[in-house]
């Protein structure tokens, strides 16, 4: 076997690559994730990469993709329906990508794989597809914090495996479904733990149906929605329930007697709605802390004796309840006690807190009620409210009659034993005293189980938490920072939480997913009394460790200061770079005299002396800087990871493209003569020809034919203006085809192209094609004829998928290549346009029976409107034929050529005469689209992947 050419930069390429191989992507998942990436803006720099197994937030198994874990990368766009390709996908969680919009696709109950669906926080909207029901196996449905609308599709109530169900803070409407003789209801969700329906717009009765002894619900949220009728009696079945909100809704009748029941109930939120009858008799609700019923139609009522007898009770708010008579003492004393809120009640008589009140009591507020007197006692008082009572006269200048002033807990994490520094620009110190960019959020608690936020140590046991939970995972952080306790209108504690890294003063995107992932998956349990809570990431836009898209603030003195820093360290840089810069060049070029491969040629000399050559002439560098005006910038037509292309004109007045390697491109001197030989082989009319090099003064240069009307893409996509229509494009694939074949058939060696595509193929002045870019080139000994096994290379739309899977190499992947570059012309679609690949849509779109096969739709319309639509039909059929699944099943590129030649000269075209000169009309210095030989990829020089440096010997 040939190989082109070895250095040790491109062997630890290759080792990583087959290395990689076995988690070589399945061509299916390839296409949907090209199609994600197509669709959503800000996606991560590494999804350029050819593999999407690396990309960052996606996760593989094997060679599929099985999670997709992107919290807070600040994603646009809409989610693809192709997504319902990843057939093995297990996890999909983008929380807190606000820009990402629109409805979720109808179709995404295909993906039978998924135990997560988490989209906490984005900006979808539309109703919530009711396959949703149909994914087997999911575990966490959270779609909270969203705009949806419509109903809760009634199939949920399919999934029996479903854990966690989040559709809270949404635009949600009708009522809650529950199974009846037409199908399925979330009464059937037996595992279901979580009910999270809050803040949305649903209505009607809560269906009585809903509750069984069968359910595991701990959570019961609906608060601030619309429902009416009354709280079903079989609420009291749910044994296992610890919260229930029920809270701003426009509920009627009584209480059900039998919610006493539920003893381990924790928080019950009934405010703000039109209950009525007596109250409740909650005695024996022993784990009840948090009580909230104000705001109801309640029949007055004496103050109950289970007021005193919750041992639990932290809070007990009550406010407009028609509550009379006078509180017993002994409520004050339960033992955990912090808020009595009873404003506008009846209360009378004495208020008496006795002297064994709670320890945490902090706030009793009893004002516009008919309290006369207060007992008076030494020690530590809570903050007592009696303003609009009787006790409070005109005048009266005792504390408890103003209305104090709010003072909000201004609760932070406190520094660990050090003093903050100054931070530069946008970074944070963290508690630590390290300056670094913080990944932020929200917390909510939907029902905490406190309500005074005076007793720090509940928050120091949530920042031990957090941390906890991030090193369990490895994840690198510094340390939390949580501040600023406060309660908001729907009665949920939010808290501003800061997340520090630790290593590097920025997260990486991997990092700012996987901790995303562990707050909205709730991986991470917050310590108990906090209940059930969920999590807003800010967007992080500092992955980079740089400003890019963070806001600026305005100059200050430690701006200044941290930029003059940061200018000095750069100068050093820059002088030590300089400096090592100028050591390697010499030293580079002391390594090229020394070992110089073409010294044998007379670069002065007849090219002719050297046999391998046929025809390719050695130029000096002199000479090449001349014919480009000094490398111009006027000259550059195309640049890339390898380096420069310039324009050139020769001394003879021949057009040139001179494709200029940079430093930390070149190749070796052997691999770079071995490449030249090759190249110089090769001549054909359709095949870009290789008209000399240069290999002077550490340079490394290709000279090539000016091919003058760019890449096929470019003409196609309408960027050249050059008006193809459907004759020329049959002339343009014949020249292809022609071009493909003589590499096969010969070329010597034969040569496997291996990366046909549009950008591949040039068009002259007179729109013949020519093929260009051997980057991927496989040359083929006489002793593997038949085929080679090698690393998969090509692009992503043409690759041949009999290749991808066996990595046998083979013309036919050509054939394949050529058969999709068919449907371009047919076309002028890319092959995977807004995630549709051209081949399966042509052929889902097929109907033999109808003229133009029933695709005018796909049909470029210059095409559909061809006088010679029989001509049109068996290029079609002819493009199938070349991506027939199976190699053996596809023509050679012979037999295409001949196909291409008989359906011209059926539609009356002779193929032997070329279209007349379009350079008139074209401007070919436009720098208004991608030159070819901009392409990255093209020829050896690529700084990427030149995979035949893979092949043993
Ligand atoms: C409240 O319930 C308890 C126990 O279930 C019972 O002993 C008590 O009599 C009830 N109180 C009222 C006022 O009904
Ligand atoms: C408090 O009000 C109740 C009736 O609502 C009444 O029976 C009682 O006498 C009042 N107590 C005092 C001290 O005013
Ligand atoms: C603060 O809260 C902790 C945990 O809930 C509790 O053990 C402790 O007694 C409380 N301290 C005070 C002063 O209330």
């Amino acid at each position: 076997m040939m190989i082109l050419r070895i250095d040790f930069l491109s062997l630890v390429i290759a080792l990583s690559q087959v290395l990689a191989i076995a988690a070589l992507i399945d061509p299916n998942d390839y296409v949907v994730l090209r199609s994600l990436k197509d669709s959503w803006t800000h996606t991560p720099p590494n999804w350029d990469n050819d593999d999407p197994c690396v990309w960052e937030g996606i996760g593989c198994a094997g060679n599929r993709v099985v999670s997709i874990t992107l919290a807070s990368n600040g994603l646009e766009g809409q989610l693809s329906s192709d997504i319902t390709g990843l057939s093995e996908l297990q996890i999909m969680d983008l929380s807190y990508n606000k820009g990402l919009t629109g409805p979720l696709p109808t179709s995404i109950g295909n993906l039978k794989k998924l135990t997560s669906l988490i989209l906490v926080g984005c900006g979808f909207s539309g109703a919530i597809p009711a396959s949703v029901g149909s994914l087997p196996k999911l575990q966490y449905l959270s779609l909270n914090s969203n705009n949806f609308i419509g109903a809760i599709p009634p199939s949920i109530g399919n999934l029996s495996s479903l854990s966690w169900l989040d559709l809270a803070d949404n635009k949600l409407t009708g009522s809650i479904p529950v199974s009846d003789e037409s199908g399925p209801g979330l009464d059937m969700l037996f595992h279901t733990k979580h009910f999270h329906f809050g803040k949305n717009q649903l209505s009607g009765d809560i269906p009585s149906k809903l509750f069984s002894s069968n359910l595991m619900l701990v959570h019961l949220l609906l608060e601030h929605n619309q429902f009416t009728g009354s709280i079903p009696s079989t609420l009291a079945l749910v044994k296992s329930l610890e919260v229930v909100r029920l809270d701003r809704n426009s509920l009627t009748g009584p209480v059900p007697p039998g919610i006493n029941n539920l003893t381990s109930l924790q928080e019950l939120f009934l405010a703000n709605n039109a209950l009525e009858g007596s109250l409740p008799n909650l005695t024996g609700m022993s784990s009840l802390n948090y009580i909230d019923m104000s705001n109801n139609s309640f029949d007055p009522t004496d103050i109950p004796p289970w007021f005193s007898s919750l041992q639990s009770l932290t809070t007990l708010v009550m406010e407009k309840t028609q509550l009379r008579g006078q509180l017993p003492v002994t409520l004050f004393s339960l033992p955990q006690l912090q808020t009595v809120s009873l404003k506008k009640n009846r209360i009378n008589g004495t208020l008496d807190i006795g002297s064994s009140y709670s320890k945490q009591l902090s706030l009793i507020d009893l004002r516009s009620n008919f309290i006369d007197a207060f007992e008076h006692r030494s020690g530590y008082t809570p903050q007592i409210i009696l303003v609009d009572n009787p006790i409070c006269q005109e005048g009266d200048h005792e504390s408890y009659c103003s209305i104090p002033q709010q003072t909000n807990s201004s609760y932070s994490t406190p520094m660990d034993n050090c003093s903050p520094t100054p931070c530069a620009l946008d970074k944070t110190s963290s508690p630590n005293c390290a300056c670094s960019y913080p990944y932020s959020g929200t917390l909510y608690f939907r029902a905490p189980s406190f309500s005074s936020y005076g007793n720090f140590s509940l928050f120091t046991s949530l920042q031990k938490k957090l941390m906890t939970t991030f090193n369990s995972q490895s994840l690198p952080v510094d340390s939390v920072s949580v501040s600023n306790p406060t309660k908001n209108i729907d009665n949920y504690l939010l808290m501003s939480l800061r997340i520090f890294p630790s290593g590097q003063d920025f997260f990486n995107r991997s990092v700012i997913s996987s901790i995303g992932f562990m707050l909205s998956n709730q991986t991470f349990k917050p310590p108990p009394g906090f209940g059930p809570f969920f999590f807003i990431g800010d967007s992080y836009p500092y992955f980079a460790g740089s400003l890019a898209g963070a806001h600026h603030k305005s100059a200050n003195t430690t701006v200044i200061i941290g930029v003059a820093a940061g200018g000095v360290v750069l100068l050093l840089l820059l002088v030590v770079a300089g400096v090592y810069a100028f050591r390697q060049r010499k030293r580079a070029e002391t390594a090229a005299k020394q070992s110089n491969p073409f010294a044998l040629w007379d670069p002065k000399a007849n090219t002719g002396g050297v046999p391998q050559l046929k025809g390719a002439k050695s130029f000096t560098f002199d000479e090449l800087k001349q014919s480009t005006n000094n490398f111009s910038a006027s000259n550059d037509i195309g640049k890339g990871g390898y380096g420069t292309v310039y324009r050139g004109i020769l001394s003879t007045g021949q057009l040139v493209a001179i494709k200029r390697a940079q430093q930390g491109s070149m190749q070796g001197g052997l691999e770079f003569k071995t490449e030249i030989e090759l190249l110089s082989r090769v001549h054909h009319k359709n095949v870009v020809s290789l008209v000399g090099f240069c290999f002077d003064q550490g340079e490394q240069m290709l000279v090539y034919e000016y091919i003058a009307n760019g890449t096929l893409r470019d003409s196609l996509s309408g960027k050249t203006g050059l008006r193809l229509d459907w004759i020329r494009r049959l002339r343009i694939a014949l020249g292809a085809a022609r071009g493909v074949q003589y590499l096969h058939d010969l070329a010597d060696p034969p040569i496997i192209h291996r990366d046909i595509k549009s950008n591949n193929i040039l068009l002259d002045d007179r729109l013949s094609a020519k093929v260009a870019d051997f980057g991927l080139s496989k040359p083929m000994g006489d002793s593997e004829r038949g085929h080679v096994t090698t690393q998969v290379k090509g692009t992503m739309g043409y690759l041949d998928p009999e290749y991808y899977m066996t990595q046998q190499l083979t013309e036919k992947s050509d054939v394949y290549s050529f058969g999709v570059l068919l449907f371009e012309l047919l076309t002028s679609r890319t092959p995977i346009e807004k995630g549709k690949y051209i081949v399966r849509e042509v052929k889902q779109a097929m109907d033999t029976s109808k003229d133009m096969y029933n695709l005018q739709s796909l049909l470029d319309p210059i095409v559909s409107y061809s006088t010679s639509p029989r001509s049109v039909e068996r290029v079609v059929d002819l493009a199938l034929r070349c991506v027939q699944e199976s190699g053996v099943d596809r023509p050679s590129m012979s037999q295409v050529v001949k196909e291409i030649e008989s359906i011209m000269e059926a539609a009356g075209v002779n193929p032997n005469v070329e279209s007349a000169s379009t350079s008139a009309s074209h401007d070919v210095d436009s720098k208004g689209f991608n030159h070819p030989y901009s392409n990255d990829s093209l020829f050896a020089y690529s700084g990427g992947f030149t995979p035949s440096r893979l092949e043993p010997k």
